[in-house]
């Protein structure tokens, strides 16, 4: 029998929808979330996902600025332009699109950011709270897959999680959101011996390797949930994820597709968190 597929198209929609009703009482109270985003150069993937973000401001009723500079820009025009966003009243909310052109040093950048405005969750200081469990803005994609993985019904206290992968920007900071639901979490990469023996043993399997269908049926205990946090582009221009999803969906349990399930998700909680700092900001004042 074929596993649930869980949606996360709708569920982001259920989210946007709670988050547009949200914004528009903040509004009748004086404040309007406002989120700058900051693209340095051309990349065509970065072009789509900055249009993308822009037009979910929109959307949600946000004040937005989109910065468009040219590849040559300095990284000392760059920082200006960070400083003058961090002290700017009307924005509580700053991404910097990665990848930045070689010349520029990203951590510099991103270091330069105020923690308070970081709704990347990509700060030292923000990722240091995630650590100990303290209040922080949290990165957009792992706090995607947790709340995926709760509004499928699945409960996460008690359960063997395993995550492949161990980015800065997924894999690690998942695992550390995981446990933080009560999970056991068992950490797999590319360098790991054996790897289907451990996540054989997964309840919850969450894939963030960035190798096309790397997953397959034989990796997955009957019933798992599994998690595709994969977006690779194969040369027929088509998109696929991590797990190979027609064997896998065969033997796991809920699974969500690509694209279609974390993806939208990303941005959905991007714009959840910059909700988040326009109230702590507004509060502070
Ligand atoms: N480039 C690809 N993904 C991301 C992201 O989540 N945040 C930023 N700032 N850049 C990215």
């Amino acid at each position: 029998m074929s596993a649930a597929i869980i949606n996360g198209k709708q569920i982001s929609e259920e989210i946007r929808n709670s988050l547009r009703n949200e914004v528009e009482q903040l509004k009748g109270q004086g404040l309007t979330p406002g989120l700058a985003v900051i693209l340095v150069g051309e990349d065509p993937a970065s072009g789509v996902y900055v249009r993308n973000k822009e037009k979910a401001c929109h959307d949600l009723g946000f004040y937005s600025e989109v910065h468009r500079l040219s590849a040559d820009t300095t990284e000392q025009e760059l920082l200006a332009l960070v400083d003058k966003l961090n002290h700017q009243q009307d924005i509580h909310g700053i991404l910097v699109q990665l990848p930045l052109p070689p010349h520029i040093h990203e951590k510099s950048v991103i270091d330069a950011i105020s923690v308070h405005k970081d709704v990347d969750g990509f700060h030292p200081i923000n990722v240091g709270n995630l650590v100990i469990g303290d209040d922080s803005l949290l990165p957009c994609t792992p706090a995607g897959v947790i709340e995926l993985i709760k509004r499928a019904g699945v409960e996460m206290s008690g359960k063997h999680a395993v995550v492949i992968g161990r980015s800065n920007i997924v894999g690690k900071p998942v695992s550390l959101l995981l446990q933080r639901e009560n999970a056991t979490v068992t950490m797999c990469h590319s360098r790991t011996n054996n790897m289907k023996e451990i996540t054989k043993q997964a309840d919850i399997l969450v894939v963030a390797i960035g190798r096309a269908n790397f997953v397959d049926a034989s990796f997955v205990k009957p019933g798992a949930v599994v998690i595709d946090v994969g977006m690779n582009r194969l040369d027929n221009g088509k998109l696929a994820g991590d797990v190979d999803f027609e064997s896998v969906k065969e033997v796991s349990g809920p699974i969500t597709p690509v694209p279609g399930g974390v993806g939208p998700m990303t941005i959905t909680m991007l714009m959840q968190n910059t909700v988040v700092a326009a109230k702590r900001l507004h509060q502070q004042r």
